[in-house]
């Protein structure tokens, strides 16, 4: 049997979300703000009518209409662009297809649990570069080459990154694509915070060589709920092996999904713009709240994504106090879930409403600390 690690991360989302009534202030979670089937639908001079969709199977690579959507929001060749079941599967089946004996993947630590978790079920061995707070959460290109080596079948890059909100300048992308490229390795560039830019804003790393993208509806596009993922790949053999993997898997996404998914895609504009009003706002009470913290709380300050990954400057691990808040209705991620527990993982771009209370909560925890 395959030892899979239990998803630390989500059962302390889920205890607390899927409750009943579900916590008041939810910190924890990574996405933007909720949007309802019939607000979705509005969007727009012509609202979308869904109740004539035919639900057989959609095409595995993604019915047309979704992929050149999804091209269009990535400035790409919709040829390139591959649906999946969140970004999610694209990531298993990179792993399943990069899975040989004794090959190794490389992955940012701290990162994604799924990463390690899932790569390891499939046989992969996981190597991980470092994220130091002291250098800002960088994801340095010379930290990275350093751990490839003739067994590398992947390297992992998530930018904007969960859970630091660091951003590797695209400059930086595609140099690192162009070393591994030499090494004959390919670079996944896992882009499901894009394009939510706190400092600078970037175009997607979709188009440079070497460079596989995976990405999604559930993060800067606010709509989880939708379990829509792409991979955009430039190398056609490959995507063919990609397109058998999902067939295999999942066989294809459901045709509903793929229209309110195109539609979102196509009003992305007016996603992405409520988006980035609530995290602007929430990010400004953080700044406050770390600079308010009489220096127990430090950070390095995001510059993308929709979560920072503050630490408790005299290292004690801050699952205590992510229970007190959560008893509170308050609800951070400890570090823990991440294999750093002094850290924790807070978002900020789901909810506008009420953040100035759960802040004022959790100063008030620091405080009694
Ligand atoms: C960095 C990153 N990649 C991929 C995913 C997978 O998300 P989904 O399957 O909803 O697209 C997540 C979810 O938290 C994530 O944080």
């Amino acid at each position: 049997m395959v030892d899979l690690p239990p998803f630390a991360l989500d059962h302390w989302l889920s205890a607390h979300d899927f409750a009943t009534p579900p916590i008041a202030y939810n910190l924890a979670s990574s996405t933007g703000p909720r949007w309802s089937v019939a607000d979705l639908c509005a969007l727009g001079d012509a609202p979308l009518a869904i109740d004539d969709t035919i639900l057989s199977y959609a095409p595995p690579e993604g019915g047309a209409p979704l992929r050149a959507a999804i091209a269009a929001f990535h400035d790409t060749d919709p040829d390139t662009v591959i649906a999946t079941t969140g970004a999610s599967e694209a990531l298993s089946i990179l792993f399943c297809l990069g899975a040989r004996p004794g090959a190794n993947i490389i992955l940012p630590d701290p990162g994604y649990p799924a990463y390690a978790a899932v790569a390891q079920a499939w046989g992969l061995s996981t190597r991980a570069y470092r994220l130091g707070r002291e250098a800002g959460f960088a994801q340095r290109a010379d930290a990275i080459l350093a751990q490839v080596d003739a067994d590398t079948s992947l390297v992992i890059l998530n930018t904007p990154h969960n859970p630091t909100g660091a951003v590797m300048p695209r400059t930086q992308i595609e140099a690192l694509a162009a070393a591994l490229a030499e090494r004959g390795v390919p670079l996944l560039v896992d882009e499901v915070y894009h394009p939510l830019y706190l400092a600078a804003s970037q175009r997607s790393a979709a188009g440079i060589s070497n460079v596989i993208v995976t990405s999604d509806l559930s993060k800067a596009l606010s709509l989880p709920g939708l379990r829509t993922g792409w991979l955009i790949d430039a190398d056609a053999d490959r995507r063919a092996r990609i397109i058998d993997a999902r067939s295999y898997f999942t066989i294809s996404s459901s045709p509903l999904l793929e229209r309110l998914a195109t539609h979102a895609l196509r009003h992305s504009d007016a996603i992405l713009s409520r988006l980035r009003s609530v995290a602007q706002s929430n990010i400004v009470q953080l700044d406050a709240l770390v600079a308010g913290s009489r220096g127990r709380l430090a950070w390095a300050r995001p510059d993308g994504g929709t979560t920072a990954f503050p630490w408790l400057a005299d290292g004690r691990d801050s699952r205590p106090l992510c229970e007190t808040l959560a008893a509170q209705g308050v609800l951070l991620a400890p570090g823990d879930c991440f294999g750093h527990p002094m850290h924790m993982r807070l978002g900020f771009a789901q909810q506008a409403e009420g953040f100035d209370t759960a802040i004022n909560r959790i100063a008030d925890a620091l405080a009694a600390l």
